[in-house]
């Protein structure tokens, strides 16, 4: 086992699960495995809580790997892949058959409490039929849990920032959900999300917005890194803020803008109750040459300050004492995954 080829940055300022709570604050971490280097599941656990997670997140619901984070103490979240999401939308018996299978062990485990149905599943337009097998997904899911003694699981999905037109976000009171999907998925999604008391889970990198526009966004506004969050840095940096003419808020980083902008997007289609959590967040510790930024200075810098963020509850200008569950990503770097560097990192 290599363990000098993980790279885990702390996550300082985790906190632990706030007691029943419906507004569960915490910090996980995901637990990706597209690795073929990666330590045996009791290491990996170990790992995640040593290095502060209150929670691990999954891809899927092997149960190799869902035993012993039950087990552990962690939090932690089955995930279910996106292939399955068509039969589970066309059958409850299939619905039913397939928690009875996979979850039942898991009935009484009060640190079980969420289910994400699908990964980034409104991001694939290769898989575009699955978009609307979602919602009905997530619904004979949710009866399943419930007949099988699961209430209390609450039933999400994952949305990447690609929902967000353009994925712009200045401004964030000007964001809205792509047209393809806004009326006729993302709309039932947070109709499901809020009858239903769940979260929308976004996964929100800073990092991919400042580098598309890090002429006009300094580094710093994008690692949260400002007179609040960091005390203790060096002020190399002059202060700057972000200005959103519609709604006159300033923004003092980048991720509080992101969030809000998700949050203008489901104001925009009627459902502003919609509770928020981030299923990914996180800074590449590693790049390409083009892939500016990506080092494990900049990776640390980030979590801290994320971590410290929102352990600190004090939510976004448009949801102030907003707390929620937040996942980094991830526990491990990946090296079978394609794509570019960042993605293995
Ligand atoms: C679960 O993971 C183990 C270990 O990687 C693997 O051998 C097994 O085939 C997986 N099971 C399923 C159902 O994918
Ligand atoms: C870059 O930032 C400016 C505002 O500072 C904004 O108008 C523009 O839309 C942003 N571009 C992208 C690609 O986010």
């Amino acid at each position: 086992m290599a363990m000098a080829s993980h790279l885990l940055i702390l996550l300082v300022g985790a906190v632990a699960v706030t007691a029943a709570t419906e507004t569960a604050h915490f910090l996980g971490v995901n637990y990706g495995r597209l690795g073929d280097d990666l330590p045996p599941p009791p290491i990996a656990l170990e790992l995640a809580r040593s290095a502060g997670a209150a929670a691990v997140r999954f891809y899927d619901a092997n149960d190799t790997f869902l035993s012993p984070a039950a087990a552990s103490g962690l939090l932690f979240v089955p995930g279910v892949p996106n292939e399955l999401i068509p039969n589970l939308a066309a059958s409850q018996l299939a619905a039913d058959e397939w928690v009875a299978a996979t979850l039942l062990p898991f009935r009484r485990n009060r640190r079980f409490r969420y289910l994400f149905v699908g990964n980034e599943v409104l991001s694939d337009p290769t898989t575009k039929s699955r978009w609307f097998q979602l919602v009905p997904a997530m619904a004979n899911l949710r009866r399943a849990l419930r007949r099988h003694g699961m209430r209390r699981v609450k039933v999400s999905t994952t949305v990447g920032m690609d929902a967000i037109v353009g994925q712009d976000v200045f401004p964030p009171s000007a964001a809205a959900f792509r047209a393809d999907i806004a009326g006729d998925v993302v709309r039932p999604l947070i109709a499901f999300l809020e009858r239903t008391g769940s979260y929308l889970f976004v996964d929100a990198y800073t990092y991919f917005t400042w580098r598309a526009n890090h002429t006009v966004v300094p580094l710093h506004y994008a690692l949260l890194e400002t007179a609040s969050s960091s005390p203790s840095s060096p002020s190399t940096s002059p202060a700057f803020q972000y200005y959103d003419e519609g709604t006159g808020l300033y923004y003092e980083n980048l991720f509080d803008q992101m969030l809000d902008a998700v949050v203008a997007a489901m104001c925009r289609l009627g459902h502003c109750g919609v509770r928020l959590a981030v299923a990914e967040t996180g800074w590449p510790n590693a790049g390409d040459l083009d892939e500016f930024g990506a080092n494990a200075r900049n990776a640390a810098t980030y979590n801290r300050n994320v971590a410290r963020r929102l352990a600190s509850g004090a939510g976004t200008l448009r949801r102030p004492g907003m707390t929620m569950p937040a996942f980094v990503f991830a526990l491990f770097n990946e090296n079978l995954k394609t794509g570019p560097t960042t993605e293995r990192h």
